[in-house]
């Protein structure tokens, strides 16, 4: 089996990337730069429509997951025309490629589609976004739900084992700097489903397994506010909590606005797979482990 995937020099496209080819899987890693790369290169801008037909023409992939996106919500907040351009017009070029080559599509979507009034939220609730991200991600789920086999997957703050596309994520930082005994200060009011970077990827490989279509919220089992994350961190990791200072949301300034609860329920993952969301405590064991077996 042939499989694309984009946005493979990332925190997820990388770990998906891995642990295909651990499977024996062809893997096929596309993103605009090449800085982790497992597999066989593809330099690619999926903005480019043009390039992405050619590449889909060479590759004639058995499966695309779609993950490379602009990820940085403030950017897309301050930058609106480039967000619209590699979210959306992005991903109408990765399902256009796909449709030509018959290819399975999986799209890697956001708990920021909802406003986060509300928290666990389900697939069949109404999604809302409050930024400009959240609002290119809804717009690319549109695209692709226009395919009938397609598949969407909604993450919540991914995290992993080692940094990514030249970013270290939230767990890796809280660890190097509380372990440097700094101190941190941590928001106490927003509330989601943090995500192993690996657990995710292993879902997805079940999901291309059995070809399941649909939108399912693909996250971690737990809904913790980033202050209790960050001290289950600390907990997991023996490093000292009382480095960490909690502080309310209103006392950052961000170009975009963050939705407060956009947690995610769990239950049709939980229902349908095989590989199932994690509990934080596992994930953390997991996280932990990961990181041991790389400095060994
Ligand atoms: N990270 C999270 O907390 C989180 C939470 C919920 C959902 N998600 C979703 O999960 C998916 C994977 O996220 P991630 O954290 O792995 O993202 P990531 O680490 O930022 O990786 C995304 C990759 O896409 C690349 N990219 C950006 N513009 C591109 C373009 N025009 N053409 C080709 N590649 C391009 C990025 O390159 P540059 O680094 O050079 O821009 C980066 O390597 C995304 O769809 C994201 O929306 C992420």
């Amino acid at each position: 089996m042939k499989l694309l995937i984009t946005g493979a020099s990332g925190l997820y496209g990388s770990k998906l990337a891995q642990l295909a080819l651990d499977r024996n899987i062809e893997v096929y890693s596309s993103d605009i730069q090449s800085l982790t790369v497992y597999g066989n290169f593809v330099k690619l801008d999926i903005s480019g429509k043009e390039q992405v037909a050619e590449a889909f023409k060479t590759i004639k992939p058995d499966v695309v997951v779609h993950a490379a996106t602009l990820t940085d919500v403030d950017k897309c907040e301050t930058n609106k025309e480039l967000a619209w351009k590699v979210n959306v017009e992005g991903t109408k070029n990765i399902a256009d490629a796909a449709r030509s080559t018959g290819s399975f599509l999986i799209y890697i979507s956001t708990d920021y589609v909802f406003n986060g009034e509300k928290g666990r939220y389900k697939e069949t609730d109404n999604p809302d976004p409050i930024n400009y991200y959240g609002l290119t991600k809804l717009k690319a789920e549109e695209i692709v739900q226009t395919r009938p086999e397609c598949f969407i997957a909604r993450p919540s703050v991914i995290y992993g084992s080692t940094p990514a596309a030249g970013k270290v994520n939230f767990a890796l930082w809280l660890i190097e700097t509380l372990r440097k005994g700094a101190r941190v200060k941590i928001v106490t009011d927003q509330w989601n489903t943090p995500t192993l970077n690996t657990n995710l990827a292993e879902m997805t490989l079940e999901v291309i397994e059995r070809r399941l279509t649909g939108i399912y919220h693909l996250c971690g089992a737990t809904r913790v506010s980033r202050l209790e994350f960050a001290e289950q961190i600390a907990e997991t990791f023996d490093l000292n909590k009382g480095l960490i200072d909690s502080v309310l949301s209103s006392q950052f300034t961000w170009p975009a606005k963050r939705p407060m609860d956009s947690s995610l329920d769990t239950s049709k993952a939980q229902e349908t797979l095989l590989n199932k969301p994690l509990k934080m405590d596992d994930a953390l064991r997991q996280l932990k482990f990961e990181l041991a077996q790389k400095s060994t």
